[in-house]
């Protein structure tokens, strides 16, 4: 597999970068933190151990799929991203996720991720779609993509389970109207036969 790109992110000294094994302490100290967890799917772990930073470093970020970057501030990775392109019919869209440590929230960082990385996939043939959705009580993630011209779709009522508790999602999206589809016409069984 091609090792992911850097990618600047416009702000001194930070950079979208590939999982480094030597991330796995600056991940578990800034990914071990329950306003971080609260706010993810609830296959983020809570607590975050070293353990589990070594994992994600070594295998987890690439059997998770998709594209998946640390977010590094001065070299050190604070935070997480990525891209997961849909499959067959839902190849057209990508959904994308991030999280920051704590200490750099409020600095228009994320904002930055999600320029980027929505830049990135709507360059790729076919897309017409980005997406993410949103837990309902989580209006700064909100306001990144409202920022990035991404629009509220709807609420996700009772979508997703947090922390045993059955939770409201919103969805947000944004859209290229001139994207074309990326014409690959072969029987549904043969795209999933190339992929393998
Ligand atoms: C949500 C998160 C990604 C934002 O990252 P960030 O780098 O702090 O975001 P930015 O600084 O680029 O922008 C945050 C925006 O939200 C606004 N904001 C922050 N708290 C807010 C609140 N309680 N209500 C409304 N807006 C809020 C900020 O004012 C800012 O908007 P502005 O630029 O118009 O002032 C970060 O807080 C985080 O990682 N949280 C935990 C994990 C998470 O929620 N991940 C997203 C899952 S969908």
């Amino acid at each position: 597999m091609p090792a992911l790109p850097t990618l600047d992110l416009g702000l001194p000294g930070w950079c979208l970068r590939a999982w480094a094994a030597t991330d796995a302490p600056s991940l578990a100290a800034h990914a071990d933190n329950p306003r971080v967890w609260r706010n993810m799917a609830d296959t983020f772990p809570q607590p975050y151990t070293l353990e589990i930073a070594q994992h994600w470093v070594a295998r987890g970020h690439i059997d998770f799929g998709g594209d998946n970057w640390a977010i590094a501030c001065e070299g050190t990775a604070v935070g997480g991203c990525g891209v997961h392109r849909g499959a067959g019919g839902e190849r057209c869209n990508v959904e994308i996720g991030y999280w920051l440590g704590e200490p750099y929230w409020g600095h228009g960082v994320v904002s930055q991720v999600v320029r980027v990385l929505t830049a990135r996939a709507f360059a790729l043939p076919g897309v017409t779609r980005v997406f993410a959705p949103v837990h309902a009580d989580n209006p700064a993630s909100m306001r990144v993509l409202q920022k990035n011209g991404f629009r509220r779709e709807g609420l996700l009522r009772r979508s997703a389970i947090k922390g045993g508790q059955v939770i409201d999602r919103v969805l947000w999206a944004r859209i290229d109207d001139d994207a074309a589809p990326d014409g690959d016409t072969r029987p549904a069984a043969k795209r999933v036969e190339d992929r393998t």
